[in-house]
């Protein structure tokens, strides 16, 4: 199913038309499709169902509250990567006992308050952090449930900055040090250290990598058996891909072929951490020719939105699909390639206002002339759009719409001068 669709030569969500969308809200905007939230949650969640998944949420890839409501209706769990992003799900209407707190560096203040608002699982990541997690629920008379995050050094085959399984990262335990951990703790009388979570890049496009540390987290589960240690859960993390364009990703159904097999018959209850595969083509980024220039090389279409809004391309290079609203030519596009030739057309680079070369939203795109006033869609910008925007050179940050049943709505709010001077303001 695809949200965004070209009806008549316009671009609409869910039927309601764009442009309209930019005339009532202004730009830039996000605006996100509440179906495509819930199609894509199911359809991992339907592949994955002989597992009796638990599908969590990964609040991080796109947080809004109004968002997290859609999908906590849907039945998911969340995955909170800050005392922050618990109380976002907590706002949405989770139970605390379904959220998972996860994190590399959660502090022992963040630890204190989880436990206080009953979180239900913690995944560590140190030896370090056990200790604080065990001696917070020792003085809090609490039982808490947690999972060590394994490093399996699996490559992802990803991008360098969103790798996150190999030895050198900075995330989990190594394999052979975990078994003392769990050993140290097995008598716990509060902590409850009874899971393996997994985590290993984002995106990773093909199902190899999932297939690699799965069978090292089996083989790592009988060998704690074997010592007297039990495991009763494994959380396989999030990273599952989303159709961006530029290069093919596996999809649900061909993810869950792969690993399904592999835990049909442990008895283990199993987690997912999904982002992206469910937010990033619930939502566009909707932006506004203000210029266009040419030098002697290059042709710019200079927008209204910027790094400051979507800085996937700047920090990781992505790739975002870009096409006019209202094609000048009529041309809806026929795929979402960078290959995707027009003829006689010359590529243009479409850069933000932002005082940084690296802000550019697509370089070399083939799209149909556009002029002062037109609209663009940058697709796929669901995920990792509007959560790491920022203000930097003193931008609001953009408002949000999602498209219900009811049309479109805002969910929050442009930001004023107002906001953006309110912490200095109240010193
Ligand atoms: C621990 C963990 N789980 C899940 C995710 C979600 O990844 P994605 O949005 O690619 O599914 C991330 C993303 O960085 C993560 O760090």
């Amino acid at each position: 199913m695809d949200a965004f669709k070209y009806t008549k030569g316009v671009l609409s969500c869910d039927g309601h038309d764009i442009a309209d969308i930019a005339d009532q809200f202004g730009t830039p905007t996000y605006v996100y499709s509440a179906r495509a939230f819930r199609e894509h949650y199911r359809a991992l969640h339907d592949a994955f169902a002989a597992l009796k998944p638990r599908l969590c949420y990964s609040i991080k890839s796109c947080h809004n509250v109004h968002i997290l409501q859609t999908l906590h209706e849907c039945g998911s769990s969340f995955d909170a990567v800050s005392i922050g992003e618990v109380r976002r799900a907590l706002e949405a209407g989770a139970n605390a006992s379904d959220i998972v707190f996860a994190g590399v560096g959660k502090t022992p203040a963040e630890i204190k308050a989880a436990v206080d608002l009953g979180v239900g699982t913690f995944n560590a990541e140190s030896a370090m952090e056990l200790d604080v997690i065990a001696s917070v629920a020792n003085e809090t008379r609490k039982k808490v449930r947690a999972a060590l995050r394994i490093n399996p050094d699996v490559d992802a085959k990803t991008h360098r900055h969103t790798t996150t399984g190999k030895d050198e990262n900075k995330f989990g335990i190594e394999i052979g040090s975990s078994r003392a951990l769990f050993q140290k703790h097995k008598d716990d009388p509060f902590l409850s250290l009874v899971g393996i979570h997994l985590h290993i890049g984002s995106p990773v496009n093909t199902v190899g990598p999932y297939v690699e540390m799965v069978t090292k987290a089996l083989e790592l589960i009988s060998q704690l058996e074997s010592e007297g240690v039990t495991i009763d859960s494994i959380n396989i993390g999030g990273g599952y891909g989303a159709e961006y364009g530029h290069q093919p990703s596996a999809t649900a159904s061909e993810y869950a072929a792969a690993i399904v097999p592999l835990l049909q018959d442990r008895g283990l209850k199993v987690s997912l951490e999904p982002g992206r595969s469910i937010s990033a083509n619930a939502g566009i980024l909707l932006t506004r020719v203000v210029y266009l220039k040419q030098s002697r090389t290059k042709q710019f279409v200079i927008v209204d939105g910027s790094m400051t809004d979507l800085i996937r391309p700047a920090l990781y290079d992505a790739y975002h699909f870009i096409w006019p609203v209202k094609p000048s030519d009529g041309a809806a596009p026929t795929n979402r390639t960078p290959e995707s030739r027009i003829a006689g057309a010359t590529p243009v680079d479409i850069v933000g206002p932002v005082c940084e070369s690296s802000d550019y939203l697509g370089c070399n795109r083939f799209i149909p002339p556009v002029q002062t006033g037109d609209l663009l869609a940058v697709y796929s910008a669901g995920a990792y759009g509007a959560v790491m925007s920022s203000q930097y050179n003193s931008r609001n940050r953009a408002a949000e719409v999602l498209v219900d049943d009811n049309g479109p709505r805002l969910i929050r709010r442009r930001e004023t001068f107002d906001d953006l001077m309110a912490c200095e303001r109240e010193v």
